[in-house]
């Protein structure tokens, strides 16, 4: 079983090896991505009208508001002449055109979703969500969004159509890297009586991928352990998240009563609380109690950063005894199988109006659970912190774990196994006992 799980351990490692030159790629979500399709569903007189679809296929990476954005640069002398459902930031120099006026003549446009309650002529399905798109593990149905553009200049064939360059998607903030346009089979459509199909004109996609490195030059959360057996709480190691930023402020600041410390900034700056990890996030695991067939384990998550509420968030566990998780107190759950048999990681995220969004730092800034899992007697141990978890992310991004080391550790030499191994031998002796 060891030897087993050893090899595992082994071959993902040798993956992570193998794709860490690689730009982007996620051991616990190997095919996540984000994916624009482009449908051409009519030719116009001087272009095409298209509907542009972004789905989110990572299993626990969202995109919070702000929202996204996304850009592209045009292959030719194209213009946006108008949009439904989204919005280009910047008209730029539209003076050549008489009459009608484009909505958009960059040659890179920055195109960003409509807010929520928009008149409905400016909807169109899955829009107007200010960006926010949830992760396909938690809802597939809001992972989705949507807009539609009428491009002009271009060629109005599939002959003539350039395909657009140069995707960049901010999802928020920086990240992603995404792939050139290609060519796929066209879109077939039903109609909403299912039966008739429809087919696009022409339809591209472009693929763009998550890397951590790309978003953050430092981790954004951190782990710190403790339990039950051992009075020791291991931290999150100190600067986790880079000591670099200075503007940090002490949880009991007299600043914290004045009046828009909480307001967000435009450029999504956080203010933290100072701590020694500088993390805006710590996940915290305690393994809380032993019972003789099951044990508890309760995760606490704060908020330091008095600038953000998140909404929707995530939070990743890779742990040996998930495949035996019996029940989740107050989050909600969903194991992922990222490598098909391999049941060892899971999704932690809050429950619908109950826990769903991490308040800003301060009393209310944190949410918790707990969690019951069943011990497989082959593989159950306290010794060497077994129990705590192997790989921790919050909101897709990794969070820095303390060394090996300095886990809190079981006093004596008496492990769980022995004891189970103890516990089995007098129940067959008393089983003995009743068979004579
Ligand atoms: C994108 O994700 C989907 C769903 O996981 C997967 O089927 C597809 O192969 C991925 N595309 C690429 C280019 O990785
Ligand atoms: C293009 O993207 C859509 C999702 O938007 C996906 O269902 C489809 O499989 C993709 N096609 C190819 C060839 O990757
Ligand atoms: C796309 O980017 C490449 C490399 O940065 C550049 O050479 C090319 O001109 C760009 N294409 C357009 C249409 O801007
Ligand atoms: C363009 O359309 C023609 C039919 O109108 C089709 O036969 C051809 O495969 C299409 N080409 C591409 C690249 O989609
Ligand atoms: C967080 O949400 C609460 C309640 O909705 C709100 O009062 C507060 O201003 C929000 N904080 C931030 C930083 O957006
Ligand atoms: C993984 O384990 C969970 C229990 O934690 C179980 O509900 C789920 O069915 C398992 N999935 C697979 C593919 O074995
Ligand atoms: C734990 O899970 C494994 C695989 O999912 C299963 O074979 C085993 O019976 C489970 N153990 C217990 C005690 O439920
Ligand atoms: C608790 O664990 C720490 C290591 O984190 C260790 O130094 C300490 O000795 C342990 N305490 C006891 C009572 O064994």
């Amino acid at each position: 079983m060891l030897r087993m799980e050893r090899g595992v351990f082994m071959w993902v490692f040798l993956l992570a090896v193998t794709f860490s030159l690689a730009v982007a790629y996620d051991p616990l979500d190997p095919t996540g991505n984000i994916t624009l399709k482009w449908d051409v569903i009519s030719w116009t007189a001087d272009g095409y009208v298209a509907v542009v679809t972004m789905n989110n296929f990572q299993m626990y990476r969202h995109i919070m508001s702000p929202g996204w954005s996304l850009s592209w640069s045009w292959a030719k002398k194209e213009v946006i002449w108008s949009m439904v459902g989204a919005q280009a930031t910047e008209q730029g120099d539209c003076s050549k055109f008489k009459g009608n006026i484009p909505h958009c003549c960059k040659k890179t446009p920055t195109v960003v979703d409509l807010l929520p309650g928009v008149p409905y002529n400016q909807q169109i399905a899955n829009c107007c969500k200010g960006g926010v798109v949830a992760s396909y593990g938690q809802d597939p149905a809001s992972a989705v969004s949507s807009f539609q553009v009428s491009v002009g200049l271009s060629g109005t064939s599939n002959k003539t159509v350039k395909l657009p360059q140069n995707f960049t998607l901010l999802g928020p903030g920086p990240g992603y890297t995404c792939g050139p346009a290609k060519i796929v089979p066209s879109t077939v459509f039903f109609t909403p009586d299912h039966r008739r199909k429809t087919q696009a004109l022409m339809t591209w996609n472009v693929t763009c991928t998550y890397s951590q490195p790309l978003a953050s030059k430092y981790p954004t959360c951190c782990v710190s352990l403790s339990s039950f057996y051992n009075s020791t709480i291991t931290p999150c190691p100190s600067c986790s998240c880079g000591c670099q930023n200075k503007n940090c402020i002490q949880s009991d600041s007299k600043q914290l009563s004045t009046a828009g410390i909480n307001t967000p900034r435009k450029d999504n700056a956080p203010l933290l609380q100072c701590t020694q990890h500088m993390c805006p996030i710590r996940v915290h695991w305690h393994v809380k109690l032993n019972y003789k067939d099951y044990w508890r384990a309760k995760i606490a998550i704060t908020n330091f950063n008095y600038r953000l509420n998140y909404t929707q968030w995530t939070l990743v566990a890779q742990h040996p005894n998930l495949n035996n998780i019996t029940e989740v107190f107050s989050f909600d759950y969903k194991p992922l199988v990222p490598y098909g048999s391999i049941n060892d990681t899971g999704m932690f995220y809050g429950m619908k109006y109950y826990n769903d969004l991490l308040m800003e730092a301060g009393p209310l800034g944190n949410v918790q659970s707990e969690v019951l899992l069943q011990k497989d007697a082959n593989t159950f141990t306290f010794r060497q912190g077994w129990a705590f978890p192997r790989k921790v992310y919050f909101n897709g991004d990794e969070c820095m774990l303390p060394p090996p080391d300095s886990y809190p550790y079981l006093p004596n030499f008496a492990s769980a196994n022995a004891a189970a191994a103890i516990y089995r031998l007098a129940t067959s002796a008393v089983l003995l006992l009743l068979m004579v």
